[in-house]
């Protein structure tokens, strides 16, 4: 019986055909996925990218509470009439701290990955608590209740320990501090402001909803939305690229 032949089994018989095919996959999956055992990361090191202070991640804890996400994804794609709206295209380091990411797939609204800075703090605060006062054809619905919600800070601690878990380096000392940071942040000139500033140099302090006498959802919402898409800095990028 030639090669040729034996290859009848597999075409006469459907049972040994598909343990062939079982066979074939694991094999083209093996080749796949083995090599990233052996990685010890697969995103590239980006410099700047740190992981959100304890305002700002309660403020992305608000983002997800409230389903922003359902009308705005965080993910510029790498074409040209997304890169001229929005800015440079999103780096899988960018979002390597966001457990989970915050990518989206639906845009009711704009991509928000590098609204960080687009306007200032009163315009966020106005527009959140009612789009319309801002941008009248808005379609957007009002948050106001934000703006009256103090914070719960409460968990904040076990929050950056968990995050520690699945790889976002946190410090002992700024997990230990998290709660009297997240009030540091909204409090510029005060004792827990300098305490933050030790431990958080690269972040911004702001009074981000304008109203000093509490911290609230607003203040961490805005403070999240203010950091997006600001930690790299694409120019650095760009003048090695040029220089080339
Ligand atoms: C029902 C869909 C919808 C939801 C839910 C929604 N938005 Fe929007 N958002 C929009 C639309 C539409 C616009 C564009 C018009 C405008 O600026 O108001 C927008 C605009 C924005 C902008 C300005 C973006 C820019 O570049 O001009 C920000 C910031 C924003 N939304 C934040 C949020 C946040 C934070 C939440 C959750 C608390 C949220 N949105 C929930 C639809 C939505």
């Amino acid at each position: 019986m030639s090669v040729w032949k034996k290859h009848e089994l597999f075409e006469k018989n459907s049972f040994y055909l598909l343990i062939g095919i079982l066979v074939m996959v694991a094999i083209g999956g093996l080749v796949e996925i083995a090599p990233l055992f052996y990685l010890k990361s697969t995103i590239e090191k980006t410099e700047g990218m740190r992981p959100y202070t304890p305002l700002e991640l309660a403020g992305r804890n608000i983002y997800i509470r409230e389903g922003c996400y359902l009308c705005h994804s965080q993910m510029i794609r790498p074409m040209r009439d997304e890169m001229e709206r929005y800015g440079h295209f999103s780096l899988a380091a960018e979002s390597m701290y966001d457990h989970p990411f915050q990518w989206g797939s639906k845009r009711t609204g704009p991509d928000l990955a590098r609204v960080g800075g687009k306007y200032s703090d009163d315009w966020h605060v106005e527009h959140l608590k009612d789009p319309r006062s801002v941008v009248p054809a808005s379609i957007m619905p009002g948050y106001p209740f934000l703006a009256e919600t103090r914070l719960n800070a409460r968990d904040i601690q076990s929050e950056l320990t968990v995050n520690t878990i699945v790889g976002v380096p946190y410090t002992d000392e700024q997990i230990e501090n998290a709660s009297a940071d997240l009030m540091g942040q909204a409090k510029p000139d005060t004792d827990a402001a300098y305490a933050f500033e030790e431990r958080w140099p690269d972040a911004k302090i702001r009074n981000f909803d304008g109203n000093p006498t509490e911290v609230t959802e607003m203040d961490a919402l805005v403070a999240y939305l203010q950091v997006l898409g600001t930690m790299v800095d694409f120019s650095i990028y760009d003048d090695k690229a040029n220089a080339r």
